[in-house]
This record gives structure tokens, sequence and C-alpha cells, in this order.
């Protein structure tokens, strides 16, 4: 696959098969992660790669039981305010049952925390794409940052006390007929576009 096709044809998915991932795809993505362009290249990324199930089962918990003790405000994002909802009616809105959820960490008060794990993050999920595997950015963690029960989990898997989580993403083998993750090429309604010539 080229570099334009992945772009194109990556979509997210959100249903898994529960088979694990190959090591050496796996380290692929990572690989791909880790090249990523990083402000005045710091490469300060850590990137904490949980594939251990009853973890996952355990996150999937918490993540669950911190959302629905929060409160919706009208200033939060959609995405948000949903995954607040689902939680408070005993919804699961996290990583879809997949076999591995990388996350991004970075260093607090670093300017381009977000934008270094942004642009590795991007690139996995292409990578993952190229491998025929199926993956999607998940934000609770990133959402549930300061939360000290979320907090103290993470550090428990490796976060460093000096670290932020800013993404991470699922990836797995999609649940669909052939194997293969949806590509169907997304309609653009917004991504306005001006040029100055
Ligand atoms: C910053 C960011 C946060 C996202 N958070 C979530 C999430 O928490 N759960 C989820 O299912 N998808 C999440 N997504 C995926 C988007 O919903 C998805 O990229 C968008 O709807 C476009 O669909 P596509 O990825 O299939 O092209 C996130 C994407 C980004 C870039």
């Amino acid at each position: 696959m080229n570099t334009h096709e992945a772009i194109r044809t990556r979509r997210s998915t959100r249903k898994y098969r529960p088979e694990a991932v190959e090591d050496d795809k796996l380290e692929k993505i990572l690989a791909a992660g880790r090249v990523a362009p990083c402000g005045g290249n710091s490469q300060t990324t850590h990137f904490l790669v949980i594939r251990n199930q009853q973890v996952l089962r355990e996150l999937a918990t918490l993540v669950r039981e911190s959302f629905a003790k929060m409160e919706i405000r009208p200033d939060m994002c959609k995405a948000l305010q949903a995954a607040i909802s689902a939680s408070k009616k005993g919804h699961s809105a996290f990583h879809f049952n997949a076999p591995i959820l990388i996350v991004a960490a970075n260093k607090i008060g670093y300017g381009n925390a977000m934008a270094d794990c942004a642009c590795a993050v991007e690139n996995m999920l292409l990578a993952a794409n190229d491998l025929d595997l199926g993956s999607c950015w998940v934000n609770q963690l990133r959402w549930l940052d300061e939360d000290a029960a979320a907090r103290e989990y993470m550090m428990k898997l490796g976060l460093a006390a000096d670290e932020t989580i800013c993404a991470s993403m699922v990836v797995g083998k999609p649940d669909t007929k052939d194997g293969l993750p949806n590509r169907s090429e997304r309609k653009i309604t917004g991504n306005p576009v001006t040029y100055i010539d």
C-alpha cells in the first residue's frame, strides 16, 4: 500500500476478533510511532503497550466507573458527553475488546506533548491499515488523565510521575467477513481550505 492509499483508506475499527496480533506487526506499528516527527527531536513520547487482557478488562471497568461519576457539562465535547452518558447506563465506552491498547504519554509541561503524541498515533494508525489491521484512537484515558484512580492504575503499569497521557489507540484484527478493515472512503464535510495565491 502506498502512503496516499494508506492515508485515504484509514478508517476507525470498533469491532475486533479476540485473536492476538503477530509480534512482528506490532513491532512495525510501534516503529512507525517512534519515528514520527517530534518537536526539537525531543523523543519523549512514552508508548505503553497493553496486551494483558485482564489489565484491559480492569481498565475498562475503571474507565466506566470514573465516567459514571462525572457530571455532563455543556462545554464538554459531544464525544465526552456520550462516553459519560453511556457509562452512567453501565455501558463501556472504551477499547471495543481489542487485544491491544497503545497509550501515548509525554512529559507534563512539555509544550509539544500532545502534538508529538498525535503525530505518533497517526503514524501508528496508518501503519496498522497498511498491515491489514483495524485500529481506532480512543480518548478516554486522556480525558481521565487527572482522575486519581486512573492515574494510580496507569502508574502501576509504568506511567512515570512526570508524564501525562495524551492519547491512546486500539489495534487488532477487524471482526469483518473478510477479516480486513473497513476502508470505505469518508465523505469530507468540513475541514475547509483557504488558498492565498
Ligand atoms: C483526538 C481524537 C479522539 C478520538 N476519540 C475517540 C474515542 O474516544 N472513541 C472512538 O471510538 N473514536 C475516537 N476517535 C475516532 C474518531 O471518531 C474518528 O476518527 C472520526 O469519526 C472519523 O472516522 P474515521 O476514523 O473512520 O475516518 C477519535 C479521533 C481523534 C482524532
